[in-house]
């Protein structure tokens, strides 16, 4: 793409000139990275599962659930996710598969967690969108497209589940054309669904894939390939899907556009691939198209250290990287706390030494970096961009952090956050776990799946609040204080309210407004920073407000100062 021309020369110049921590060009090329965005029980772990055994990742399918077994066996906290039958956290895999190194950013589905797959989908470079072929579009769907669509993601969509009966492909291809107005552009195409399901045809090479209903665990066996107009075809899948598909056939051709990289990457084409990850049908055929269609290690704009609108390519012949994600006691029998970096630019190596972006002068050493595969890690000692590294955390980075390489100062913005729409106050009736309490607390406020509010008091001194995206959150942060820090809390719902803004203004505008009256109804609390955060019991009186007072500058949410 014409944004990333010359900075192959750039980088090669860099190169020459000696630039220590310049990314190797063949190595930037080979990486692609992506998240599967998709609605509960649409398959994405099983989909997941069948990606890392094509890449030899995992030696046997069942393994990816079987590990997830073990980890719930090896910490309580799990336990909360076995429970709720849902998956809380979200890691990185990586693997192999065609000279391609493929990173995999796993992202929880349930819609309480929002909050912490927005974050993993800003560290992304595309998106793959799973839906169920039977239900079509769903509301968490929905949801993280808009989010996809927000950060420019390039989009694949994969309908999965053909072994059942499903929609027919032109349904769900209108619906989602229809809903997202995403131009859907077909690369298989399904050969009848359920029990009829025969395998996909390639649009591009005009074969068709025939697949044998093998066992649900292994590689499906691929029966072979037969041309389009090969005349064993209506013997192979019968005369009525033959007939079927080469009216399909017709249709596409009339109506849909040719795929095009640069709408594939600008997020305006999305590569349409049907299958079944349970039965295999479909999966390498959409690995392999991946690795050419989706975008490779993508250039990130800058905030600061240059002008508004720079972008910064993964040749630029530094090391820079952004903080994403924190997460806390991984590992329960070591307090240990990891920061999640994607590499923007350049070379990472175990022991350099990077800048921080929010304290000037300092440097810190990366001793310790660590690739995940699920809860096992790995000790890396080379990084390059497209890759998501571990590192040992403590308390050195936040969430939106840059670290970097040179004596140029570089920034990537901050990361948005959902506004919370669930509040609770929190107790630790234990006055003696004190010391737990605001530790354990801290922590888990640093990995940002929740915020702490406090009530207004006059001492300063009000009531914490805890406030998410969705409840679901609280139970976590209560299950990790007993389980984690031997802190037993009580949570009291502030009934009522589900809407949050900052104010931009400041105290004396929210001062001005409560003489005025005009705060009625409508709850005072301030952030982590003291910052004001006004609290609403509904759409209607927060429209009201903002018309009313356009002064209070409310903002859905405001990044740490
Ligand atoms: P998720 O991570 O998106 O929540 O979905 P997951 O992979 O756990 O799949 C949800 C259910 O859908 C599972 O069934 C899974 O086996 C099934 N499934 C996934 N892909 C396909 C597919 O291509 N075809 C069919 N027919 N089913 C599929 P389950 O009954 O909940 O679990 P299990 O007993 O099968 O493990």
């Amino acid at each position: 793409r014409s944004r990333r021309g010359g900075s192959a020369a750039a980088a090669a110049a860099a190169a020459a000139a000696g630039a220590q921590w310049a990314a190797p060009a063949a190595e930037i090329a080979r990486r692609r990275n992506f998240a599967i965005i998709s609605h509960p029980d649409a398959g994405k772990t099983t989909l997941t599962e069948k990606l890392l055994l094509y890449g030899g990742a995992i030696q046997e399918a069942g393994a990816v659930r079987s590990r997830a077994d073990q980890r719930k066996a090896t910490s309580d906290w799990m336990e909360l996710e076995k429970q709720r039958g849902i998956s809380i956290t979200s890691t990185v895999l990586s693997f192999e598969y065609a000279g391609a190194q493929i990173n995999l950013l796993d992202t929880p589905g349930h819609q309480d967690f929002s909050e912490d797959t927005y974050r993993t989908l800003a560290a992304a470079d595309n998106a793959v969108m799973l839906v169920d072929a039977a239900k079509g579009l769903e509301p968490q769907t929905r949801k993280l497209f808009e989010v996809c669509r927000l950060r420019g993601l390039p989009i694949f969509t994969f309908c999965n589940k053909l072994d059942r009966p499903s929609l027919s492909p032109f349904e769900l291809l209108d619906q989602i054309e229809g809903d997202f107005g995403l131009q859907m552009v077909p690369v298989l195409w399904p050969i009848g669904d359920g029990p009829n399901f025969q395998g996909v045809l390639d649009r591009d090479t005009n074969l068709v894939h025939l697949f044998e209903r093998g066992d649900r665990t292994g590689r499906a066996k691929e029966m072979g390939t037969l041309e389009l107009d090969d005349p064993e075809l209506p013997i192979a899948i019968g005369e009525t899907l033959y007939n079927q598909l080469r009216e399909d056939v017709e249709v596409l051709e009339g109506l849909i556009e040719p795929l095009d990289m640069a709408k594939v990457h600008a997020g305006e084409q999305s590569p349409m691939f049907f299958g079944s990850a349970m039965v295999n049908f479909g999966v390498e055929l959409f690995l392999k198209r991946f690795l050419t269609l989706g975008q490779g290690p993508a250039p990130r704009s800058i905030s600061s250290g240059g002008n508004a609108a720079e972008q910064l390519t993964p040749e630029y012949p530094e090391f820079t990287g952004f903080c994403f994600k924190l997460q806390a006691n991984l590992d329960p029998r070591h307090r240990d706390r990891l920061a999640y970096i994607r590499v923007v630019s350049g070379r990472f190596e175990k022991g350099m030494r990077v800048s921080h972006s929010r304290m000037k002068g300092r440097t810190v050493n990366l001793t310790q970096a660590q690739q995940l595969f699920a809860q096992d890690r790995e000790s890396v000692s080379e990084a390059f961009p497209g890759d998501v590294i571990g590192l040992n955390n403590p308390g050195v980075f936040a969430i939106g952090d840059t670290i970097y390489t040179g004596a140029r100062r570089v920034a990537f913005p901050g990361i948005p956050s959902f506004s919370p729409e669930c509040f609770a106050y929190i107790r630790n009736p234990n006055p003696s776990t004190y010391k737990n309490y605001n530790k354990g607390l801290t922590q888990l406020l640093d990995e940002g799946a929740v915020q702490l509010l406090r009530e207004r008091s006059d001492d300063g001194n009000g009531s914490p609040i805890l406030a998410a995206v969705g409840t679901l959150q609280f139970d976590v942060v209560q299950y990790r204080l007993k389980d984690e820090y031997g802190v037993e809390t009580r949570l009291e719902a502030l009934p009522g309210f589900n809407t949050a803004r900052w104010s931009n203004a400041g105290w004396d505008a929210v001062d001005a407004a409560e003489a005025d009256g005009k705060l009625f109804g409508i709850f005072q609390a301030k952030d982590r920073f003291g910052r004001p955060v006004l609290l609403f019991r509904n759409e209607w009186k927060l429209q009201q407000v903002m018309a009313d007072l356009p002064e209070l500058e409310l903002v859905p949410w405001a990044a740490p100062p």
